[in-house]
Protein backbone atom coordinates (compact mmCIF):
# COMPACT_ATOMS: atom_id res chain seq x y z
CA UNK A 1 0.00 0.00 0.00
CA UNK A 2 1.83 3.20 -1.22
CA UNK A 3 0.88 5.87 1.87
CA UNK A 4 2.34 9.53 0.70
CA UNK A 5 4.16 11.66 2.97
CA UNK A 6 1.72 12.27 6.16
CA UNK A 7 1.13 14.69 8.85
CA UNK A 8 -1.08 13.80 11.10
CA UNK A 9 -2.97 16.18 13.61
CA UNK A 10 -4.48 15.02 16.69
CA UNK A 11 -7.04 17.75 18.13
CA UNK A 12 -7.58 15.65 22.03
CA UNK A 13 -4.07 14.72 21.61
CA UNK A 14 -4.08 14.18 25.20
CA UNK A 15 -7.49 12.77 25.60
CA UNK A 16 -8.48 9.37 26.04
CA UNK A 17 -9.60 8.73 22.77
CA UNK A 18 -5.86 9.22 21.38
CA UNK A 19 -4.21 6.57 24.30
CA UNK A 20 -6.79 4.29 23.88
CA UNK A 21 -7.03 3.52 20.68
CA UNK A 22 -5.01 6.06 18.08
CA UNK A 23 -1.67 6.61 19.75
CA UNK A 24 -1.86 2.16 19.43
CA UNK A 25 -3.76 1.95 16.00
CA UNK A 26 -1.20 4.58 14.75
CA UNK A 27 2.10 2.65 16.26
CA UNK A 28 0.77 -0.71 14.78
CA UNK A 29 0.61 0.83 11.41
CA UNK A 30 3.94 1.78 11.58
CA UNK A 31 5.40 -1.20 13.33
CA UNK A 32 3.60 -3.36 10.52
CA UNK A 33 5.40 -0.99 7.60
CA UNK A 34 1.94 0.60 6.65
CA UNK A 35 3.40 4.32 7.86
CA UNK A 36 5.28 6.02 5.17
CA UNK A 37 8.60 6.42 5.09
CA UNK A 38 7.89 10.56 6.06
CA UNK A 39 5.50 10.88 8.59
CA UNK A 40 4.65 13.16 11.55
CA UNK A 41 2.28 13.17 14.16
CA UNK A 42 1.24 16.37 15.93
CA UNK A 43 -0.64 16.12 18.97
CA UNK A 44 -2.44 19.28 20.23
CA UNK A 45 -4.70 20.11 23.57
CA UNK A 46 -4.83 22.88 25.54
CA UNK A 47 -2.37 22.02 27.81
CA UNK A 48 1.45 23.32 27.77
CA UNK A 49 3.41 20.27 27.12
CA UNK A 50 6.71 19.64 26.11
CA UNK A 51 7.80 16.96 23.28
CA UNK A 52 9.19 14.49 25.39
CA UNK A 53 6.91 14.11 28.02
CA UNK A 54 3.60 13.93 25.42
CA UNK A 55 5.49 10.70 23.52
CA UNK A 56 5.63 9.50 27.32
CA UNK A 57 2.27 9.63 27.46
CA UNK A 58 1.90 8.15 24.32
CA UNK A 59 3.96 5.25 24.92
CA UNK A 60 2.14 4.82 28.25
CA UNK A 61 -1.10 4.36 26.37
CA UNK A 62 0.18 2.15 23.38
CA UNK A 63 1.70 -0.34 26.10
CA UNK A 64 -1.51 -0.03 28.06
CA UNK A 65 -4.08 -0.47 25.31
CA UNK A 66 -1.84 -1.96 22.15
CA UNK A 67 -2.98 -5.22 21.05
CA UNK A 68 0.19 -6.21 20.97
CA UNK A 69 1.10 -5.56 24.07
CA UNK A 70 4.17 -3.69 24.96
CA UNK A 71 6.39 -2.12 22.73
CA UNK A 72 10.34 -2.57 21.87
CA UNK A 73 11.90 0.17 23.21
CA UNK A 74 14.62 0.51 20.42
CA UNK A 75 11.83 0.53 17.97
CA UNK A 76 9.66 3.07 19.75
CA UNK A 77 12.49 5.25 19.84
CA UNK A 78 12.58 5.38 16.16
CA UNK A 79 8.84 6.04 15.84
CA UNK A 80 8.95 8.67 18.53
CA UNK A 81 11.08 10.99 16.58
CA UNK A 82 8.22 11.30 14.43
CA UNK A 83 5.87 12.43 17.22
CA UNK A 84 5.50 16.31 18.07
CA UNK A 85 3.24 18.10 20.32
CA UNK A 86 2.33 21.84 20.26
CA UNK A 87 -0.36 23.48 22.34
CA UNK A 88 -3.87 24.67 20.30
CA UNK A 89 -6.21 26.55 22.24
CA UNK A 90 -9.43 26.99 20.19
CA UNK A 91 -10.66 29.49 22.18
CA UNK A 92 -7.42 31.86 21.44
CA UNK A 93 -7.39 31.16 17.89
CA UNK A 94 -4.27 32.70 17.49
CA UNK A 95 -2.62 29.63 18.93
CA UNK A 96 -3.04 27.87 15.73
CA UNK A 97 -0.35 30.07 14.35
CA UNK A 98 2.42 27.37 16.29
CA UNK A 99 0.33 24.26 14.38
CA UNK A 100 0.82 26.21 11.57
CA UNK A 101 4.22 26.65 11.68
CA UNK A 102 5.31 22.91 12.92
CA UNK A 103 2.95 21.77 9.61
CA UNK A 104 4.11 24.39 7.17
CA UNK A 105 8.33 22.90 8.28
CA UNK A 106 7.27 19.36 8.05
CA UNK A 107 5.55 20.18 4.54
CA UNK A 108 8.72 21.73 3.56
CA UNK A 109 11.11 18.53 4.36
CA UNK A 110 8.91 16.08 3.29
CA UNK A 111 7.82 17.83 -0.45
CA UNK A 112 4.95 19.22 -2.45
CA UNK A 113 3.06 15.57 -2.40
CA UNK A 114 2.56 15.92 1.65
CA UNK A 115 -1.02 15.05 3.03
CA UNK A 116 -2.44 16.65 6.21
CA UNK A 117 -4.92 14.59 8.26
CA UNK A 118 -7.15 16.56 11.08
CA UNK A 119 -8.23 14.32 13.53
CA UNK A 120 -10.72 15.35 15.62
CA UNK A 121 -10.66 13.80 19.12
CA UNK A 122 -12.57 16.52 20.93
CA UNK A 123 -16.00 17.36 22.74
CA UNK A 124 -18.41 17.60 19.60
CA UNK A 125 -19.15 21.59 20.36
CA UNK A 126 -15.39 22.13 19.49
CA UNK A 127 -15.68 20.72 15.86
CA UNK A 128 -17.14 23.76 14.54
CA UNK A 129 -14.54 25.58 15.94
CA UNK A 130 -11.61 23.39 15.37
CA UNK A 131 -13.27 23.41 11.41
CA UNK A 132 -13.42 27.57 11.30
CA UNK A 133 -9.56 27.75 12.84
CA UNK A 134 -7.95 25.52 10.26
CA UNK A 135 -10.10 27.74 7.11
CA UNK A 136 -9.15 30.83 8.99
CA UNK A 137 -5.32 29.91 8.84
CA UNK A 138 -5.67 29.00 5.43
CA UNK A 139 -4.77 24.78 6.64
CA UNK A 140 -8.01 23.08 4.01
CA UNK A 141 -5.53 22.22 1.46
CA UNK A 142 -7.64 20.40 -1.31
CA UNK A 143 -8.88 17.00 -1.93
CA UNK A 144 -5.25 15.84 -2.73
CA UNK A 145 -3.25 17.75 0.09
CA UNK A 146 -6.12 17.20 3.12
CA UNK A 147 -8.56 15.23 5.08
CA UNK A 148 -10.53 15.74 8.28
CA UNK A 149 -11.46 13.12 10.73
CA UNK A 150 -14.46 13.65 12.52
CA UNK A 151 -15.68 11.28 15.49
CA UNK A 152 -18.89 10.09 16.73
CA UNK A 153 -21.41 11.87 17.86
CA UNK A 154 -22.02 13.52 14.60
CA UNK A 155 -24.59 15.87 16.13
CA UNK A 156 -27.10 15.15 18.44
CA UNK A 157 -30.19 15.03 15.98
CA UNK A 158 -31.54 15.76 12.45
CA UNK A 159 -31.09 19.80 12.71
CA UNK A 160 -27.45 19.49 14.28
CA UNK A 161 -26.15 16.80 12.00
CA UNK A 162 -27.44 19.09 9.14
CA UNK A 163 -26.02 22.75 10.56
CA UNK A 164 -22.30 20.49 11.20
CA UNK A 165 -22.82 18.88 7.53
CA UNK A 166 -23.13 22.77 6.47
CA UNK A 167 -20.22 24.16 8.02
CA UNK A 168 -17.89 21.57 7.15
CA UNK A 169 -18.97 21.15 3.58
CA UNK A 170 -18.40 25.24 3.25
CA UNK A 171 -14.75 24.90 3.92
CA UNK A 172 -14.17 20.61 2.84
CA UNK A 173 -15.56 19.25 0.10
CA UNK A 174 -17.47 15.56 1.25
CA UNK A 175 -14.40 14.11 -0.25
CA UNK A 176 -12.04 15.14 2.54
CA UNK A 177 -14.31 14.27 5.34
CA UNK A 178 -14.53 11.41 6.89
CA UNK A 179 -16.85 10.67 9.52
CA UNK A 180 -16.11 7.92 11.54
CA UNK A 181 -18.26 5.15 12.60
CA UNK A 182 -15.12 2.56 14.45
CA UNK A 183 -17.77 -0.47 14.00
CA UNK A 184 -17.23 -0.07 10.13
CA UNK A 185 -13.81 -0.63 10.67
CA UNK A 186 -13.94 -3.77 12.52
CA UNK A 187 -12.56 -6.91 10.80
CA UNK A 188 -15.73 -9.02 11.57
CA UNK A 189 -17.96 -6.11 10.07
CA UNK A 190 -15.95 -5.75 6.91
CA UNK A 191 -16.04 -9.37 6.22
CA UNK A 192 -20.18 -9.18 6.07
CA UNK A 193 -19.89 -7.96 2.34
CA UNK A 194 -17.22 -9.96 1.55
CA UNK A 195 -19.40 -13.01 2.97
CA UNK A 196 -22.47 -11.80 1.20
CA UNK A 197 -20.95 -11.03 -2.17
CA UNK A 198 -17.90 -12.86 -2.72
CA UNK A 199 -20.21 -16.38 -2.51
CA UNK A 200 -23.34 -17.07 -4.41
CA UNK A 201 -24.94 -19.44 -2.70
CA UNK A 202 -26.33 -16.48 -0.17
CA UNK A 203 -28.05 -14.00 -2.35
CA UNK A 204 -30.63 -16.38 -4.00
CA UNK A 205 -31.81 -16.97 -0.05
CA UNK A 206 -31.27 -13.33 0.95
CA UNK A 207 -34.69 -12.14 1.09
CA UNK A 208 -38.40 -12.05 2.07
CA UNK A 209 -39.23 -15.60 0.72
CA UNK A 210 -36.49 -17.25 3.06
CA UNK A 211 -35.44 -14.78 5.62
CA UNK A 212 -38.43 -15.10 8.87
CA UNK A 213 -36.75 -12.31 10.64
CA UNK A 214 -32.90 -10.25 11.48
CA UNK A 215 -31.85 -9.66 15.00
CA UNK A 216 -28.90 -7.45 16.14
CA UNK A 217 -28.43 -7.61 19.31
CA UNK A 218 -25.02 -5.25 20.87
CA UNK A 219 -24.68 -5.74 24.90
CA UNK A 220 -22.66 -4.71 27.29
CA UNK A 221 -21.48 -5.41 30.23
CA UNK A 222 -20.05 -1.76 31.20
CA UNK A 223 -21.79 0.15 32.82
CA UNK A 224 -21.13 4.34 32.02
CA UNK A 225 -18.56 4.32 33.89
CA UNK A 226 -16.95 7.79 34.03
CA UNK A 227 -18.58 8.70 30.43
CA UNK A 228 -21.91 9.61 32.19
CA UNK A 229 -21.55 13.42 31.51
CA UNK A 230 -21.79 12.68 27.61
CA UNK A 231 -24.63 9.56 27.95
CA UNK A 232 -26.59 11.52 29.64
CA UNK A 233 -27.35 13.99 27.05
CA UNK A 234 -27.15 11.15 24.36
CA UNK A 235 -28.70 7.56 25.74
CA UNK A 236 -28.38 4.32 23.85
CA UNK A 237 -30.52 5.44 20.42
CA UNK A 238 -27.79 7.84 19.84
CA UNK A 239 -24.91 6.52 21.11
CA UNK A 240 -25.32 2.99 19.61
CA UNK A 241 -28.43 2.72 17.23
CA UNK A 242 -28.05 6.20 15.15
CA UNK A 243 -24.30 5.16 13.94
CA UNK A 244 -23.79 1.44 14.84
CA UNK A 245 -26.08 -0.56 14.50
CA UNK A 246 -28.05 1.23 11.77
CA UNK A 247 -24.92 0.49 9.71
CA UNK A 248 -24.94 -3.22 10.72
CA UNK A 249 -28.77 -3.30 9.27
CA UNK A 250 -27.45 -1.52 6.23
CA UNK A 251 -24.36 -4.36 5.71
CA UNK A 252 -27.39 -7.19 6.24
CA UNK A 253 -30.28 -5.02 4.30
CA UNK A 254 -28.13 -3.52 1.02
CA UNK A 255 -28.44 -4.62 -2.59
CA UNK A 256 -25.52 -6.18 -4.48
CA UNK A 257 -23.31 -2.97 -5.15
CA UNK A 258 -21.89 -2.61 -8.76
CA UNK A 259 -18.35 -2.34 -7.40
CA UNK A 260 -16.62 -1.75 -4.52
CA UNK A 261 -16.36 1.80 -4.94
CA UNK A 262 -16.90 3.68 -1.69
CA UNK A 263 -19.39 5.67 -3.25
CA UNK A 264 -21.90 2.90 -4.80
CA UNK A 265 -21.37 1.08 -1.43
CA UNK A 266 -22.63 4.17 0.23
CA UNK A 267 -25.43 4.87 -2.18
CA UNK A 268 -26.34 1.28 -1.63
CA UNK A 269 -26.68 1.57 2.48
CA UNK A 270 -28.40 4.85 2.46
CA UNK A 271 -30.95 3.15 -0.25
CA UNK A 272 -31.59 1.02 2.78
CA UNK A 273 -31.68 4.11 5.05
CA UNK A 274 -34.50 5.82 3.02
CA UNK A 275 -36.63 2.87 2.72
CA UNK A 276 -36.84 2.02 6.53
CA UNK A 277 -40.45 2.79 7.62
CA UNK A 278 -40.78 6.03 9.85
CA UNK A 279 -42.04 5.52 13.39
CA UNK A 280 -45.35 6.75 13.69
CA UNK A 281 -47.18 6.97 17.19
CA UNK A 282 -48.29 3.43 16.71
CA UNK A 283 -44.55 1.76 15.73
CA UNK A 284 -43.45 3.65 18.91
CA UNK A 285 -45.57 2.50 21.56
CA UNK A 286 -45.60 -1.32 19.91
CA UNK A 287 -42.24 -1.14 18.73
CA UNK A 288 -40.19 0.35 20.49
CA UNK A 289 -38.64 -0.12 24.27
CA UNK A 290 -36.35 1.58 26.05
CA UNK A 291 -34.81 0.87 29.77
CA UNK A 292 -32.34 2.22 32.44
CA UNK A 293 -30.40 0.03 34.54
CA UNK A 294 -30.68 -0.07 38.17
CA UNK A 295 -27.99 -1.48 41.00
CA UNK A 296 -27.41 -5.03 40.78
CA UNK A 297 -24.23 -7.53 41.05
CA UNK A 298 -22.00 -8.04 38.50
CA UNK A 299 -19.17 -10.58 38.64
CA UNK A 300 -19.31 -11.01 42.97
CA UNK A 301 -19.09 -6.69 42.94
CA UNK A 302 -22.32 -4.24 43.04
CA UNK A 303 -22.58 -1.83 40.53
CA UNK A 304 -24.57 0.87 40.94
CA UNK A 305 -28.10 2.48 38.93
CA UNK A 306 -27.51 4.96 36.20
CA UNK A 307 -28.85 7.12 38.13
CA UNK A 308 -26.27 7.15 40.79
CA UNK A 309 -23.06 6.99 38.17
CA UNK A 310 -21.07 9.82 38.25
CA UNK A 311 -22.38 12.91 36.20
CA UNK A 312 -25.73 11.48 35.83
CA UNK A 313 -28.83 13.15 36.53
CA UNK A 314 -30.30 11.32 39.45
CA UNK A 315 -33.65 12.24 37.74
CA UNK A 316 -32.48 11.12 34.73
CA UNK A 317 -35.02 10.11 31.57
CA UNK A 318 -31.99 8.54 29.64
CA UNK A 319 -32.59 5.31 28.02
CA UNK A 320 -29.84 2.68 28.73
CA UNK A 321 -31.55 0.37 26.88
CA UNK A 322 -33.12 0.44 23.49
CA UNK A 323 -34.94 -2.28 21.55
CA UNK A 324 -36.84 -1.44 18.00
CA UNK A 325 -38.45 -3.48 15.59
CA UNK A 326 -37.67 -2.00 12.31
CA UNK A 327 -38.78 -2.60 8.87
CA UNK A 328 -37.88 -2.14 5.80
CA UNK A 329 -40.05 -1.26 2.63
CA UNK A 330 -38.79 -2.32 -0.61
CA UNK A 331 -39.01 -5.57 -2.66
CA UNK A 332 -35.98 -7.75 -0.59
CA UNK A 333 -37.79 -7.07 2.84
CA UNK A 334 -40.91 -6.20 2.38
CA UNK A 335 -42.97 -7.63 5.76
CA UNK A 336 -39.70 -8.86 7.23
CA UNK A 337 -38.57 -7.58 10.76
CA UNK A 338 -35.15 -6.40 11.63
CA UNK A 339 -35.33 -6.53 15.67
CA UNK A 340 -32.32 -4.98 17.20
CA UNK A 341 -31.29 -4.25 20.72
CA UNK A 342 -28.91 -2.79 22.43
CA UNK A 343 -27.87 -1.62 26.29
CA UNK A 344 -25.60 -1.09 29.13
CA UNK A 345 -25.02 -3.16 32.19
CA UNK A 346 -26.28 -6.34 30.28
CA UNK A 347 -25.83 -9.68 31.12
CA UNK A 348 -22.47 -10.29 28.03
CA UNK A 349 -20.76 -7.93 26.02
CA UNK A 350 -21.23 -9.29 22.47
CA UNK A 351 -22.06 -8.14 19.19
CA UNK A 352 -24.30 -10.44 17.38
CA UNK A 353 -26.29 -10.75 14.36
CA UNK A 354 -28.99 -13.26 13.73
CA UNK A 355 -30.24 -14.14 10.79
CA UNK A 356 -33.34 -16.79 10.78
CA UNK A 357 -34.20 -18.55 8.23
CA UNK A 358 -38.00 -20.26 6.80
CA UNK A 359 -38.82 -22.95 8.51
CA UNK A 360 -39.17 -26.40 5.79
CA UNK A 361 -42.44 -26.17 4.02
CA UNK A 362 -43.56 -28.99 5.43
CA UNK A 363 -42.34 -31.42 8.15
CA UNK A 364 -41.85 -34.93 7.17
CA UNK A 365 -40.38 -36.47 10.18
CA UNK A 366 -42.89 -37.53 12.78
CA UNK A 367 -42.99 -35.36 15.78
CA UNK A 368 -40.46 -36.25 18.65
CA UNK A 369 -37.77 -36.88 16.22
CA UNK A 370 -36.33 -33.79 16.78
CA UNK A 371 -35.18 -32.64 20.45
CA UNK A 372 -34.66 -28.81 19.78
CA UNK A 373 -36.61 -28.40 15.91
CA UNK A 374 -34.52 -25.05 15.10
CA UNK A 375 -34.97 -23.22 11.91
CA UNK A 376 -31.88 -22.61 9.95
CA UNK A 377 -29.84 -19.83 11.29
CA UNK A 378 -26.89 -17.93 10.02
CA UNK A 379 -25.35 -16.15 13.07
CA UNK A 380 -22.14 -13.74 12.61
CA UNK A 381 -20.66 -12.95 15.46
CA UNK A 382 -18.68 -9.63 15.72
CA UNK A 383 -17.55 -10.03 19.26
CA UNK A 384 -16.11 -11.29 21.01
CA UNK A 385 -16.14 -14.38 19.38
CA UNK A 386 -15.38 -13.67 16.02
CA UNK A 387 -17.10 -16.09 13.69
CA UNK A 388 -19.78 -16.93 11.58
CA UNK A 389 -22.22 -20.13 12.13
CA UNK A 390 -24.89 -21.67 10.12
CA UNK A 391 -26.91 -23.72 12.50
CA UNK A 392 -28.59 -26.23 10.12
CA UNK A 393 -30.70 -29.72 11.69
CA UNK A 394 -28.78 -33.03 11.36
CA UNK A 395 -29.16 -36.50 12.65
CA UNK A 396 -27.55 -37.32 15.72
CA UNK A 397 -25.31 -40.36 15.16
CA UNK A 398 -27.09 -43.84 16.64
CA UNK A 399 -29.41 -46.17 15.45
CA UNK A 400 -32.86 -43.42 16.30
CA UNK A 401 -33.34 -41.28 14.02
CA UNK A 402 -32.75 -38.48 16.11
CA UNK A 403 -32.40 -34.81 14.84
CA UNK A 404 -30.66 -31.98 16.33
CA UNK A 405 -29.46 -28.49 15.57
CA UNK A 406 -25.79 -28.18 14.62
CA UNK A 407 -23.34 -25.34 13.54
CA UNK A 408 -21.08 -25.35 10.93
CA UNK A 409 -18.67 -22.68 12.09
CA UNK A 410 -16.08 -20.53 9.92
CA UNK A 411 -13.94 -19.16 13.29
CA UNK A 412 -10.98 -16.86 12.37
CA UNK A 413 -9.14 -17.76 15.53
CA UNK A 414 -9.32 -21.83 14.45
CA UNK A 415 -8.69 -20.50 10.59
CA UNK A 416 -6.34 -17.90 10.75
CA UNK A 417 -4.42 -17.74 13.82
CA UNK A 418 -3.58 -14.80 13.93
CA UNK A 419 -4.61 -11.36 15.49
CA UNK A 420 -6.74 -8.81 13.91
CA UNK A 421 -6.11 -5.38 13.12
CA UNK A 422 -8.28 -3.11 15.24
CA UNK A 423 -10.93 -1.26 13.70
CA UNK A 424 -8.69 2.27 14.41
CA UNK A 425 -5.63 0.75 12.12
CA UNK A 426 -8.22 -0.19 9.15
CA UNK A 427 -9.65 3.19 9.64
CA UNK A 428 -6.75 5.53 9.59
CA UNK A 429 -5.31 3.66 6.98
CA UNK A 430 -8.16 4.21 5.04
CA UNK A 431 -7.77 7.80 5.62
CA UNK A 432 -4.21 7.93 4.88
CA UNK A 433 -4.99 6.24 1.21
CA UNK A 434 -8.08 8.26 0.64
CA UNK A 435 -10.87 5.23 1.00
CA UNK A 436 -14.10 6.84 2.09
CA UNK A 437 -15.71 3.06 2.12
CA UNK A 438 -16.15 2.51 5.71
CA UNK A 439 -16.56 6.27 6.53
CA UNK A 440 -20.01 7.83 6.71
CA UNK A 441 -21.43 9.95 3.72
CA UNK A 442 -23.23 13.12 4.93
CA UNK A 443 -26.42 11.80 3.86
CA UNK A 444 -26.31 8.59 5.54
CA UNK A 445 -26.03 10.61 9.11
CA UNK A 446 -28.99 12.63 8.21
CA UNK A 447 -30.83 10.10 6.45
CA UNK A 448 -30.52 7.87 9.89
CA UNK A 449 -31.02 10.87 12.61
CA UNK A 450 -34.04 11.37 10.60
CA UNK A 451 -35.81 7.97 10.77
CA UNK A 452 -35.02 8.01 14.66
CA UNK A 453 -36.11 11.99 14.71
CA UNK A 454 -39.67 10.68 16.06
CA UNK A 455 -38.75 8.10 18.71
CA UNK A 456 -36.09 10.52 20.39
CA UNK A 457 -38.68 13.08 20.66
CA UNK A 458 -41.11 10.92 21.79
CA UNK A 459 -38.78 9.40 24.88
CA UNK A 460 -37.90 12.95 25.54
CA UNK A 461 -41.02 14.31 25.64
CA UNK A 462 -42.48 11.38 27.69
CA UNK A 463 -40.88 11.47 30.60
CA UNK A 464 -41.89 8.71 32.21
CA UNK A 465 -42.23 9.02 36.25
CA UNK A 466 -42.44 4.48 36.61
CA UNK A 467 -39.45 4.35 33.96
CA UNK A 468 -39.05 1.09 32.98
CA UNK A 469 -36.19 -0.27 34.38
CA UNK A 470 -33.63 -3.70 34.29
CA UNK A 471 -31.58 -4.99 37.16
CA UNK A 472 -27.70 -4.80 36.22
CA UNK A 473 -26.23 -8.07 34.33
CA UNK A 474 -29.96 -9.06 33.37
CA UNK A 475 -30.84 -9.03 29.29
CA UNK A 476 -32.51 -5.74 30.24
CA UNK A 477 -36.29 -4.90 30.71
CA UNK A 478 -39.25 -7.20 30.24
CA UNK A 479 -41.12 -5.82 27.63
CA UNK A 480 -38.24 -6.26 25.25
CA UNK A 481 -38.66 -9.71 25.44
CA UNK A 482 -42.42 -8.98 24.96
CA UNK A 483 -41.76 -6.81 21.70
CA UNK A 484 -40.19 -9.79 20.22
CA UNK A 485 -42.67 -12.86 21.86
CA UNK A 486 -45.49 -10.93 20.03
CA UNK A 487 -44.31 -12.30 17.11
CA UNK A 488 -43.64 -15.42 18.29
CA UNK A 489 -39.86 -14.85 18.47
CA UNK A 490 -37.04 -14.86 21.24
CA UNK A 491 -33.55 -12.67 21.41
CA UNK A 492 -30.96 -14.88 20.17
CA UNK A 493 -27.98 -15.36 22.61
CA UNK A 494 -24.59 -16.83 21.73
CA UNK A 495 -23.41 -18.75 24.41
CA UNK A 496 -19.97 -17.50 25.12
CA UNK A 497 -17.10 -19.88 24.86
CA UNK A 498 -15.07 -18.50 28.35
CA UNK A 499 -11.30 -19.89 27.16
C1 LIG B 1 -19.02 3.75 21.30
C2 LIG B 1 -20.05 4.15 22.33
O1 LIG B 1 -19.28 4.37 20.08
O2 LIG B 1 -19.06 2.34 21.14
C3 LIG B 1 -19.82 3.43 23.64
O3 LIG B 1 -19.99 5.56 22.55
C4 LIG B 1 -19.75 1.95 23.43
O4 LIG B 1 -20.83 3.75 24.59
C5 LIG B 1 -18.77 1.61 22.32
O5 LIG B 1 -19.33 1.33 24.63
C6 LIG B 1 -18.82 0.14 21.96
O6 LIG B 1 -17.79 -0.13 21.08
P1 LIG B 1 -17.10 -1.57 21.06
O7 LIG B 1 -16.12 -1.49 19.95
O8 LIG B 1 -16.48 -1.76 22.42
O9 LIG B 1 -18.20 -2.53 20.82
Amino acid sequence: INVKPTIVVIFGGTGDLNMRKLAPALYNLYSDHFMPQEFAIIGTSRKKLEDVKFREMLKEGVNSFSRNGQVEDAKWDVFAEHVRYTPVDVSAPETFAGLKELIEQYKTDFGEQTQVLYYLAVAPDLFPLIAECISRYDLAGNEETCRIVIEKPFGRDLESARALNKLLTGIFTEKQIYRIDHYLGKETVQNIMAFRFANSLLEPLWNRTYIDHVQISVTEQLGVGDRGGYYDGAGALRDMIQNHILQLLCLIGMETPVNFDADEIRNKKVDVLKAMRPFNAEAIRFATVRGQYTKGWVEGKEVPGYRHEKDVDPESNTETFAALKFFVDNWRWQGIPFYVRTGKRLFQTSSVISIQFKDVPHHIFPSGVSEHWQQNRLIISIQPEMSIRLQVQAKRPGLDMVLNPVDMVFDYKGTYNTSTPEAYETLLLDVMTGDQTQFMRADQVESAWELLMPVINAWENKKSLSFPNYTADSWGPEDAEALIARDGFHWFTLPLNKD
